[in-house]
């Protein structure tokens, strides 16, 4: 018998769950969920997969393994009450909202409730994400294991015991794509300052940012090898990574960047 698995908003993360666990062959009849946007329960229900508005829409005795929290972390105090109508000793819960901790989660569902906290990034929507997770105390081997195959459907998928990484987690791959996505316009700008056509230069900036995260992503190699290989002595890329590398460069603004949102994310949590 497979797992049934109940999911709690269906926008960009959850949306891209359930792609996700459609392409792993997870079974389409084992999948529920619940989101208020008709469109988006249409959507999934011409597919095969039952949807509903509100939770109260569930079936009376729908009992799922898992539940998947993938709502905005300001709804949460609405969303989550509801569930614990569920049987929450024999369900496991995931989270993946910015924010919200398992002390959170415990507080409403029950102390003995297994929860899993998890922070994806938006490459999940093509299968590219990284996940970091983080499980409660009462959350067991196969629990985690059932949880780990779930997130894995959108990417790879790391496991931390320490909760505390999580804002740091959240500052570093959760916005990292924003920060790789600005880089590109930068470059782009760049481009544009030094007399290149803008369509050229964004085109130029987007397809290099992209081409060297796939090189990345395939090469086995460290990211401080890859970029020795395209720098030169005395060439042209040497003479922009002195500027990028140097003591006012990248390194300084990236530090306080990333500390910044680190502790933004402590400071949102509840
Ligand atoms: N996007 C990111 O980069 C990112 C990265 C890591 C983690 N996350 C986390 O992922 C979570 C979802 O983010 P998202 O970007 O996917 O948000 P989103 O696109 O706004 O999706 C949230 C969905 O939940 C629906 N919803 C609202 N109230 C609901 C309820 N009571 N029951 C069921 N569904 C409900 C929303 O419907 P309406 O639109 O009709 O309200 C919407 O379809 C957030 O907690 C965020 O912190 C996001």
């Amino acid at each position: 018998m497979s797992e049934k698995i109940l999911l709690v908003g269906c926008g960009k993360m959850g949306g891209a769950l359930v792609e996700g666990w459609l392409e792993q062959q997870f079974e389409i009849d084992d999948i529920v969920v619940v989101d208020p946007d008709s469109k988006i329960t249409t959507s999934f229900t011409a597919r095969g997969i039952k949807a509903v508005i509100d939770v109260d829409c569930l079936p009376e005795r729908f009992q799922p393994d898992v539940v998947v929290f993938a709502v905005k972390p300001q709804v949460m105090d609405q969303v989550v009450p509801p569930y614990k109508k569920l049987d929450t000793q024999s369900t496991i819960f995931i989270s993946i909202a910015a924010g919200k901790t398992v002390a959170y989660f415990e507080k409403i569902l029950g102390p003995s409730v297994a929860i899993v906290r998890a922070m994806p990034n938006t490459p999940a929507a093509i299968r590219r994400g990284i996940t970091v997770a983080c499980g409660s105390r009462k959350t067991t081997k196969v629990q985690r294991n059932f949880c780990h195959r779930l997130l894995k459907a959108v990417g790879e998928v790391e496991w931390v015991q320490d909760e505390g990484l999580i804002d740091a987690v959240t500052a570093l791959s959760g916005g990292g794509p924003a920060y790789v996505f600005f880089l590109a316009e930068v470059m782009a700008k760049a481009g544009m300052a030094s007399g290149l056509p803008s369509g050229l230069s964004e085109r130029l900036a987007r397809l290099t940012v992209a081409g060297a995260g796939e090189l990345l992503y395939r090469s086995t190699e460290p990211a401080s090898r890859l970029r020795e290989n395209v720098t030169s002595p005395g060439g042209t890329t040497a003479e922009a990574l002195k500027v990028l590398m140097a003591d006012d460069g990248w390194q300084p603004l990236m530090d306080l960047a990333i500390a910044e949102a680190t502790s933004r994310s402590k400071e949102l949590e509840g």
